[in-house]
């Protein structure tokens, strides 16, 4: 079912300000303040919403907000903006009334916001659909753009708009939307050349500084520091919690989804970049040979850049700002300007520039936006213009915009009071006359064609002759003095000679919402709004497309003469136009009341909210809204909410809405005077009496509560109890199940126990018959065993020897040694006598026996070899062992002579022809014949000589002829002296007193020394005549040369010439071989 709420459920305060009681100025804000302390931020007066700002993000426009809004009736919920754009929203689809949306406020209070979240609202609720979405998009970002250009900082509101804005948001038949159109008004564009302190110029310039791309900067020729340029005010350049790079990349997205072209924003950027460099020119004087000062640019730099930038001959632009051209008729007059001349118009040039280029990009916006049927639309208008200004200074701007709300407030009082009229005509209520403000005198004042207070200010300004602000005063002075709404010093109502809070430049305006104060000064020129023409067909002269657009008066082809209407002008025709615009439609109101001015939450100041709802006529509103019946209801909805105060119908009414009512109504013996019956409503004249309905019906509802409590407690307890009921048999149910399981699962276990029991003990009753059996088997089988065991033996014992062991001992050890020497026959080395191998033993016990078989296989394979010797070979094979008897181990000679076989005789002696003569001098066998070298006894040095030994006597002889040198006996050799050394040297020793004594010893050297000296040696051994030959080996031994003894001394050493053994006299007594070391 659903629940239906109602405005006046959960109220904090009042939501609605009419049922206010008592209505006073107190209790109106006391009712604000308890809401806005409860986050209720919005409060209705009838169908108006008061706004006001909480200055913190607050849940209540998330999805499910817009969803619970949606077709809901207005009063249905708590107060909401969205109850209005919905209402709105509904009655143009539903109703096809054309609806405006009048936020007004100052600012601050929120009214921008406001506007934004209608149009999201109906951007939310409106039809879907690609096309329908792209529309919604582009409306929706047609703000980011607008805000960059014409929002500015100010100390009231970081984001405040300085421009009046009128949206109407145009849509088809079914509700969809299709497009829009944007009406700009007075954009504040003295902020472009200097702001108060505190605020900032529009945001555009420092979010194009801060967050335009390093090249894009450069092609704008423009720096990134804002101190650079004049016209930004650097008290706050960056403001908190805005972050001007990001918003620059929003603007141009929103820009490109809107629908800019890339060279369009291009050309706006340029344009932007040109204000800034305005700003930086500066002025000298220079004088004149007429005497008057004309001025000169003071540095062109940044003029250049300009003019490359729009394209402009920078001459051009130089003239512009020097002289001035006045047309009158058929003259043309130059003049020059001083330097406070050309400041003037340097600002104003800039102020024409930015302001103009902003009516353009609302244009271009348009544009854009425009729907693009030519069918019949719906129009929903939304109107963000600013609301009432009183500030301690107030000035033209003052003036303009208070005018607007004058006249707001005057279709506002036109439009309520119409629209409460047509309420009652439609229920067929008698019209009882209201009593209110009219302000259209106070509107008359200021715009009556003939005396209004903008026709004198245009009069004046175009009026020849001097004309200044106080000839202004004095005029209105003069005409207007006798107004009621019109004070002034100077006038002639005298009542204000002598009020000192009137200063003398000042006249003072009584709007509907309070007295204002207006400083005179600046009027005329503001009014004027003037730009010399030079300045406008220079800037006609640019290359740059766009500027030409913006300056139309500069073309020379269409010089007008005319003055250019004044801005009082064209304000008033504007305002004109929207009245006109907004009396076709139907109004809902957005009344913004800010709650404090540090911009700060939770801060609520009585005396500013005072103030506040005083100007928007707030409480005229409450007034005018009760003027009639305060409270209206449909009659549905009312029965709904009170049908529980009469018996008749409670709890259900059957029959037609508003005869419940009535008998309702009757019941309750409410006076009949304070309510009315239309024909869909009922209307209630007082608050009290529905505080008295309302009252009565918490009452009830507290019985019904009670009641419906009683009820539900009571089938709360029974529902309990059955369910515990029911629970405890399902309980039960499982506790007993499973009790018996548990007794089962006892009862098998124990079963299985004895079960297992006894058939363990079966089973071991029968392992043990089974194992006796088997036993008494093994028995017979032992008995009959040995049974016949001794039967075989007593059989067999005759058979027997006692020494059958040694037998078998000796057979087996005779195996063995058969197996030994077949083994040994197999592996037997080889027959070399130098063969070392012999193969392994087999067996330990018979080592003895192994190595004695090798000791005579050895010998055995000696003797072998020896047999095959022949005579010859056995005495050479003699020869050979008696010199390594002699010399082995002794002589380092002997190793190289083992090889050589000893052939005896070297030199052919029988055949050579030569020594046919020596052969047969000799009488032996001549045992053995070579060349030796005979070494000179004085020097050392060899000669060669025959050497011959034969059995009895050694020769010597020369090589040459033959012929015998020296013959010795052997009987007169007493021994023999060679070193142990590799030399080949040998002294032939003499026995003392022999015959061959006499020349003394020999000393001779051979190669073939050890078979020489073997030779010798064995014929001593083998004749019985003679003693052997001592053969004495030592490195030094005395020779006997004639009668000296001559020691021969052999010394290692390498001797200077070759390899060879070197001898040499070294004195009379020593003779020293030097034999090369091994
Ligand atoms: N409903 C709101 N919820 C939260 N903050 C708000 C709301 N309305 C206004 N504000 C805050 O107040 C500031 C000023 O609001 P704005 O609509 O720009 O004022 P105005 O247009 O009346 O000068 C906003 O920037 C925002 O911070
Ligand atoms: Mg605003």
């Amino acid at each position: 079912m659903e629940v239906k709420t109602s405005l006046l459920d959960n109220m904090i305060g009042v939501g609605d300000m009419v049922l206010i009681e008592p209505l006073s100025e107190d209790t109106f804000i006391e009712n604000l303040r308890k809401r806005f302390d409860h986050n209720e931020i919005y409060t209705y007066i009838g169908s108006v919403v008061i706004s006001m700002n909480p200055y913190k993000s607050l849940p209540i426009y998330t999805a499910e907000k817009v969803e619970e809004y949606r077709n809901r009736n207005f009063y249905e919920l708590s107060p909401h903006i969205y109850a209005l754009a919905d209402e709105a929203y509904r009655s143009l689809r539903d109703q096809d009334k054309d609806q405006c949306i009048l936020i007004t406020g100052e600012s601050g209070a929120g009214k921008t916001e406001a506007s934004k979240f209608v149009m999201s609202y109906v951007a939310a609720v409106c039809g879907k659909g690609q096309e329908v979405n792209k529309v919604k998009e582009q409306l929706l970002q047609s703000n980011p753009v607008l805000e960059a250009f014409g929002n500015a900082k100010t100390v009231r509101n970081d984001n405040s708009s300085r421009f009046g804005k009128y949206m109407d948001i145009e849509f088809d038949f079914k509700g969809d939307p299709l497009g829009g159109v944007i009406s700009n008004y007075l954009l504040e564009k003295s902020r472009v050349v200097k702001q108060p302190r505190g605020e900032r110029n529009f945001h555009i310039f420092y979010q194009l500084l801060s967050g335009a791309s390093d090249d894009t900067l450069q092609k704008l020729k423009l720096d990134r520091d804002f101190s650079k340029y004049n016209y930004l005010s650097l008290d706050s350049a960056t403001v908190n919690g805005l972050d001007d790079a990001a918003s620059f990349r929003t603007v141009r997205n929103a820009m490109q989804i809107v629908g800019f072209m890339e060279d369009e924003v291009q050309s706006v950027l340029e344009l932007v970049a040109a204000v800034l460099k305005l700003g930086n020119l500066e002025f000298k004087p220079e004088s004149r040979c007429n005497g008057f000062d004309e001025s000169r640019i003071k540095d062109k730099n940044d003029l250049k850049e300009m003019c490359e930038l729009l394209g402009i001959e920078q001459s051009v632009l130089e003239r512009a700002f020097s002289y001035r051209t006045v047309e009158a008729k058929m003259e043309k007059v130059s003049t020059t300007l001083n330097v406070a001349q050309a400041y003037y118009a340097r600002d104003a040039l800039a102020k024409n520039l930015y302001s103009r280029l902003f009516s353009w990009l609302v244009n271009r916006i348009n544009e854009s936006i425009k729907a693009q049927t030519k069918s019949r639309k719906k129009v929903m208008g939304v109107l963000d213009i600013y609301g009432f200004e009183i500030f301690e200074d107030n000035s033209f701007e003052q003036f303009i915009i208070n005018y607007c709300n004058e006249k707001l407030q005057q279709i506002f009082i036109e439009l309520t009071l119409r629209e409460e009229q047509e309420e009652y005509i439609r229920e067929g209520i008698e019209w009882t006359n209201i009593e209110y403000f009219n302000n259209a005198i106070i509107c008359d004042l200021i715009e009556n064609n003939k005396n209004g207070i903008l026709a004198m200010l245009d009069e004046e300004c175009l009026r020849p002759g001097t004309v200044t602000d106080e000839t202004f005063l004095d005029k209105l002075n003069t005409v207007c003095a006798e107004h009621q709404h019109f004070e002034s010093r100077q006038s002639k109502n005298s009542k204000f000679l002598t009020d000192h809070s009137l200063p003398h430049n000042c006249f003072r305006i009584q709007h509907y919402a309070g007295k204002v104060l207006y400083r005179v000064e600046g009027f005329v020129d503001k009014n004027n709004d003037l730009l010399y023409r030079d300045l406008s067909q220079a800037m006609y002269k640019a290359n740059q497309s766009l500027i030409k657009i913006l300056f139309p008066e500069g073309n020379p082809a269409k010089v007008n003469l005319k003055r250019p209407p004044t801005a009082g002008f064209q304000f008033r025709a504007s305002v004109g136009t929207l009245m006109k615009n907004l009396l076709t439609k139907n109004p809902n109101y957005i009344r913004c009341i800010k709650p404090n001015d540090k911009k700060a939450a939770h801060i609520f100041t009585d005396s500013l909210v005072c103030h506040q709802v005083r100007y928007l006529g707030l409480m005229e509103n409450v007034r005018v809204r009760r003027a009639g019946y305060a409270f209206r209801q449909a009659y549905e909805p009312c029965l709904e909410r009170y049908k529980m105060l009469c018996k008749q119908t409670w709890p259900h009414w059957k029959g037609p809405a508003r005869e419940g009512v009535e008998v309702l109504l009757k019941n309750l013996q409410v006076p009949a005077e304070e309510f009315a019956y239309g024909r869909s409503k009922i209307f209630i004249r007082n608050p009290r009496t529905l505080f008295f309905l309302e009252e009565k019906r918490r009452q009830c509802l507290e019985d019904l509560a009670t009641l419906i409590q009683k009820i539900y407690r009571g089938w709360k307890s029974r529902t309990h109890f059955l369910l515990l009921k029911k629970s405890q048999v399902v309980v039960a149910a499982w506790y007993r199940r499973f009790a018996q399981q548990k007794k089962y699962q006892n009862i098998r276990s124990s079963a299985l126990v004895v079960q297992s029991f006894i058939r363990g003990w079966k089973a071991r009753k029968l392992l043990r018959e089974l194992k006796h059996k088997k036993r008494c088997e093994e028995a017979v089988t032992t008995i009959s065993a040995y049974w016949h065991g001794t039967q075989v033996r007593r059989d067999y014992r005759k058979f027997f020897r006692a020494n059958a062991g040694k037998k078998i001992y000796d057979f087996t050890i005779q195996r063995i040694m058969q197996k030994y020497f077949i083994g040994l026959k197999k592996t037997m080395p080889s027959m070399s006598p130098v063969d070392k191998s012999w193969p392994a033993r087999p067996y330990g016990f018979l080592d003895g026996t192994h190595q004695e078989l090798r000791r005579v296989f050895h010998l055995w394979r000696c003797k072998k070899y020896r047999g095959q010797f022949t005579e010859e070979k056995k005495a050479t094979y003699e020869e050979k062992l008696a010199a390594s008897e002699l010399f082995k181990d002794k002589k380092a000679l002997y190793p190289s002579s083992v090889g050589q076989p000893f052939k005896g005789d070297y030199v052919e002696i029988t055949k050579n022809p030569k020594y046919q003569k020596l052969n047969s001098l000799v009488e032996d066998k001549v045992l053995l014949a070579d060349v030796v070298s005979k070494i000179n006894r004085a020097n050392g040095k060899g000669a060669p000589r025959i050497f011959l030994l034969t059995k009895k006597s050694l020769v010597l002889a020369d090589q040459k002829t033959g012929q015998v040198k020296a013959s010795v006996p052997l009987l007169d050799l007493s021994s023999v002296s060679v070193s142990t050394q590799s030399d080949g040297f040998f002294a032939l020793k003499l026995k003392e007193g022999s015959t061959s004594a006499a020349k003394g010893d020999f000393l001779l050297s051979s190669d073939r020394l050890i078979e020489i000296i073997t030779k010798l040696h064995r014929i001593g051994a083998t004749s019985a005549d003679r003693n052997q030959i001592n053969i004495d080996i030592s490195d030094e031994f005395l020779v006997q040369f004639k009668q000296d003894k001559v020691c021969v001394k052999f010394i290692q050493g390498t001797p200077k010439n070759g390899n060879g053994v070197a001898c040499k006299r070294k004195n009379n007594r020593l003779l020293e071989v030097s034999v090369p070391s091994p």
